[in-house]
């Protein structure tokens, strides 16, 4: 059996403050397979950011281990691509030239990525545009293009599509997928919509607040494409609901002090 590409092991956080600690995380148990889409999912303060930048490098104060590739991670690097709810482009600069960002595009080899990229995220004609000139779903598609250009191991997305539309949010999902299954790169997906959760994960880890735990993984065994309106998808639907009832009942219990 291959190594898993990430492997979190008794990982715990905790924030210190002048009003005290917080447990943010508790426990956390995952090991992510190479080409793997996993969703995260929880109530807001359940720790999904948390987790992500931790996986990120971005936070490295820490108790447990948390390995990539067989190594720990020490801090962040293009390895771990991060996308976040905004897009975070340059506005001075064009669609190609923020995918590129740093490499030239007279490189010839960046050249080819870039235009393979554009073709991938669907931004054909839109090269020479500016940010301003794109919508909120070009936008992150810019975002995507210019982390898959750096060939992350894995590629962490906390809400990306939360600032988004019903029906823009429908379409990015549907290109995400198109993109997972062309490039196949490793991505994990923070989400708080059960239904984004189901379509795009091939698990969907449930997260639980205070502090932070895994509360369930749930498999998700649907064929690619995936509807929302089926049977099976709504049978999941149901399981992933029951899970975030039983929390509500953990909560209720919690806050009855029994
Ligand atoms: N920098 C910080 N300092 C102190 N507490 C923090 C900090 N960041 C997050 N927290 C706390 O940790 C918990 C988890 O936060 P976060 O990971 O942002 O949750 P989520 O992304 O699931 O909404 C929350 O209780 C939050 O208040
Ligand atoms: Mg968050």
């Amino acid at each position: 059996m291959s190594e898993p590409l990430l492997k979190i092991q008794h990982l715990n956080k905790t924030f210190q403050s002048n009003k005290g600690s917080v447990q943010a995380l508790h426990n956390i148990q995952l090991h992510v397979k190479e080409g793997e889409f996993i969703t995260v999912i929880g109530p807001s303060g359940c720790g999904k950011s948390t987790l992500l930048k931790i996986i990120a490098g971005l936070d490295v104060q820490y108790s447990g281990d948390v390995h990539l590739g067989g190594q720990p991670i020490k801090g962040p690097g293009i390895d771990k691509g991060f996308i976040f709810q905004e897009p975070r482009l340059f506005p001075w600069l064009t669609v190609e030239k923020n995918i590129a960002a740093d490499l030239s595009l007279r490189d010839p080899n960046v050249r080819k990525k870039v235009d393979e990229l554009i073709e991938l995220v669907r931004l054909e004609g839109f090269q020479k545009s500016f940010p301003r000139e794109l919508s909120g779903g070009m936008a992150q598609r810019v975002a995507i293009a210019r982390a898959l250009l750096r060939n992350p191991k894995v590629l962490l997305l906390d809400e990306p599509f939360g600032a988004l539309d019903a029906f823009t949010r429908t379409h990015m999902q549907e290109v995400l997928i198109d993109i997972w299954q062309k490039n196949k790169t490793t991505m994990i997906f923070v989400t708080h919509d059960i239904d984004e959760a189901i379509y795009l994960g091939n698990r969907v880890v449930i997260l639980k607040p205070r502090p932070g735990a895994i509360r369930n993984i749930v498999s998700i065994d649907l064929p690619i494409p995936r509807k929302k309106t089926t049977t099976s998808f709504q049978e999941l639907r149901l399981k992933v609901l029951s899970e975030f009832e039983k929390i509500e009942e953990l909560e209720l219990v919690d806050s009855s002090g029994i």
